[in-house]
């Protein structure tokens, strides 16, 4: 991961003193860097000897900091990594300017790797992100979003590049295709289990551990899985005001919100789902060797789900 860190620092460089400033802004706050791992342990598992891995992790890990640094401005979030999110320092326009830059950057980067099945993936992992976020903007203030439609969002924007880092890893160690398959899924269920847990700790979560506001989902109204729960199984009354939070957006209805989310167990439905998409990444792991790198990935998968953070 130190490796990893010396390409991302090398490769931010930029004559552009705005792009410099925004990109070290967001990078310097850190991040749990769980792509760029995952690239490194899939690689390690199917037996990588070479160095590209450094290359590539660092390259998702952009491709990652380019969704955050559209999704604040889209999501008009001011907390990101326990500060001030770029948006919020720079502006809009510099947040989405700098991402497209992160973007383009690691397409470079992708492409001085020379193969082209990591091109591919990567090209195809970019494009359904992009996809994924569009979905659910069109499903923003929609109350009638129901659990696959849900499910279908986070796999595009979410899950997408979880299971793009670990396909990454495999092409590198030339696994087998039954293996590289393998790898591939267990990615997209460790990804659906993230995003499961980070909509739960979008109402749940302690603030100073995420590094994130609460309330952000609501305020944009995206039905998410706590909310969708509710619709469905609430009284009347619960739905009802779920529905117009949905609708209406905004953080009024916040605390109705909660009470009517702990009255009906939303979140711990929520989190029986990521436990379930958890196993199931699990499952795809039982082909590998031992190693310390599966040894790696099954932990992987364990704070996917009991992350507070
Ligand atoms: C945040 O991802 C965006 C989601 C897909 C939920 P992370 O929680 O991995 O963000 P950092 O990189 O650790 O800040
Ligand atoms: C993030 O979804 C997905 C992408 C960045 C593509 P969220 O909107 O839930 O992520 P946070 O909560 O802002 O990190
Ligand atoms: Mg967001
Ligand atoms: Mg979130």
């Amino acid at each position: 991961m130190m490796a990893v860190d010396a390409v991302i620092r090398a490769r931010l460089a930029s004559d552009v003193v705005l792009v410099r400033q925004v990109a070290e802004y967001i990078i310097g706050a850190g991040g749990k860097r769980l792509r760029p791992a995952l690239v490194l342990f899939a690689a390690g598992a199917t037996g990588y000897p070479g160095t590209h891995h450094h290359d590539l992790a660092a390259v998702v890990e952009f491709i990652h900091t380019a969704t955050l640094l559209h999704d604040d401005v889209v999501d008009e979030s001011d907390l990101r990594r326990g500060n001030s999110t770029a948006n919020a320092m720079f502006g809009n326009a510099a947040a989405v300017l700098v991402g497209d830059f992160l973007y383009s950057r690691a397409f470079q980067m992708m492409v001085a790797v020379d193969n082209m099945r990591v091109m591919s993936v990567l090209s195809d992992a970019t494009n359904t992100i992009a996809e994924g976020e569009v979905l659910q903007l069109m499903n923003c203030h929609n109350a009638d979003v129901d659990v696959e439609a849900y499910l279908r969002v986070i796999r595009f924007k979410t899950a997408k590049l979880f299971e793009a880092a670990a396909q990454l890893g495999a092409i590198l160690g030339a696994a087998s295709p039954t293996v590289e398959e393998n790898l591939a899924r267990y990615g997209m269920h460790l990804g659906t289990a993230f995003q499961l847990i980070d909509d739960v700790l979008d109402y749940s979560g302690d603030e100073s551990t995420t590094g994130k506001h609460l309330g952000d989902d609501l305020a944009e109204g995206k039905p998410t899985l706590p909310l969708i729960h509710v619709l469905q199984h609430g009284d009347e009354r619960q739905s009802a005001v779920v529905r117009r939070a949905i609708e209406q957006g905004g953080r009024e209805d916040f605390p109705a919100v909660i009470e009517a989310i702990r009255a009906t167990d939303a979140l711990a439905e929520a989190r029986r789902r990521a436990q379930a998409e958890s196993a199931l990444a699990l499952a795809e792991l039982s082909r590998l060797a031992d190693s310390t790198y599966k040894d790696s990935l099954v932990q992987l998968t364990k704070f996917a789900v009991a992350r507070n953070y």
